[in-house]
């Protein structure tokens, strides 16, 4: 089957002006089959919003390549693009920032239909209110302002519109850690109903791993710009490979009796940045486990098991030979 999205290798730089670079998506890979909800994660500052942008094309790549539904999006021309982005939605993490707020539910939810050319006129406010019903909101509420609403309803207007244009992909960057806890839930019920619903695939970019688990079928994490471990989300949460995975769920999970070769708790200080990009492994000047070998060869993701992949020499399943 082919893949939804394939990105290669991509590279996003920002050169600053004292010469410096920041390499904040540094050689990531990452696909998603149509209909999969994946998870991203890692630390604040590793670049998955970048590599989301990236995805989108709403940043330009240094390097690399981007296919969507089997089409080059990173030699395509703006032209080209725009019928696309029609399936390729994105939800943001503030939703009163996203919502205009001068303008009624009613337009907003209107506007990306009549300019996909999907519905118009009294057909296209009909469709604005079942698509209010499908994110759980009355479509009374078609001639209310943004401003009216809470953080969470607001979230479901912004989800709504997202899915007006019936995407085939929709990327939600952090879409509930503005929120207050008890809501978040229900939007991540939300979000993977939707997904079940539409058989649109997610890219899911959160800090939260409870999340994930509630929406994610598999799991990517990222270090420094690049990915490190994939696995389905039971084996990443049961079976970490990566001492970097590992390490995260210890910050969120019970301690795991079973694995022998537990991290403790990784240096506080010195977190190295996308400024500097250690050499050879880029974790080890954190990593409990690294020897001499990590500080110059660089590991690349290889498979540890059945949909599994990591990028460490001496990765912490047994199944993969270092
Ligand atoms: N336009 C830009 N110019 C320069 N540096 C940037 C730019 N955008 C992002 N960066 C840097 O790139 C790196 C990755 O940023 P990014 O926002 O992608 O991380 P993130 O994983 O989404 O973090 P968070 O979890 O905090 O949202 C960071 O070091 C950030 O400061
Ligand atoms: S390659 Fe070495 S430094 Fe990197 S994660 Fe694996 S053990 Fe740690
Ligand atoms: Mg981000």
């Amino acid at each position: 089957m082919q893949e939804l999205v394939e990105m290669r290798e991509v590279m996003v730089h920002f050169p600053l002006q004292r010469g410096e670079t920041v390499r904040a998506v540094d050689g990531a890979n990452l696909t998603l089959a149509p209909g999969e909800a994946v998870g991203l994660v890692g630390e604040s500052g590793c670049g998955k919003s970048t590599l989301a942008r990236a995805l989108l094309r709403l940043v330009p790549l240094s390097a690399g390549e981007v296919w969507f539904d089997g089409k080059p999006l990173h030699r395509l021309p703006e032209r080209e693009l725009r019928p696309l982005r029609r399936q390729m939605q994105i939800v943001f993490q503030d939703p009163m920032a996203s919502l205009n707020p001068r303008l009624r539910i009613g337009h907003i939810l209107t506007e990306p239909l009549e300019v996909h050319g999907l519905a118009r006129g009294k057909q296209a406010w009909q469709q604005a209110g079942r698509l209010l019903e499908r994110v759980g909101l009355s479509p009374e509420y078609l001639n209310r302002y943004p401003h009216e609403f809470s953080g969470g309803q607001r979230q479901r207007i912004c989800i709504a519109r997202a899915i007006a244009t019936q995407p085939r992909l929709l990327v939600a960057d952090e879409p509930t850690s503005a929120l207050d806890l008890s809501i978040r839930a229900q939007i991540h019920a939300l979000l993977r109903d939707l997904q079940r619903e539409l058989n649109m695939a997610i890219l899911f970019v959160t800090h939260d791993l409870h999340a994930v688990r509630q929406v994610c079928s598999r799991v990517l994490v990222m270090y420094l710009g690049k990915m490190v471990e994939s696995a389905p989300a039971d084996r990443l949460f049961t079976a970490p490979a990566h001492p970097y995975t590992h390490a995260l769920l210890d910050a969120v999970l019970e301690p795991k009796p079973s694995l022998a070769r537990r991290p403790r708790n990784l240096p506080a200080g010195d977190v190295p940045t996308a400024l500097r990009v250690p050499a050879g492994c880029r974790f080890h000047t954190r990593c409990p486990y690294a020897q001499e070998r990590c500080r110059v060869e660089e590991p690349e993701l290889r498979a540890a098991g059945e949909g599994h992949q990591v990028a460490c020499h001496y990765p912490l399943s047994t199944e993969t030979e270092p």
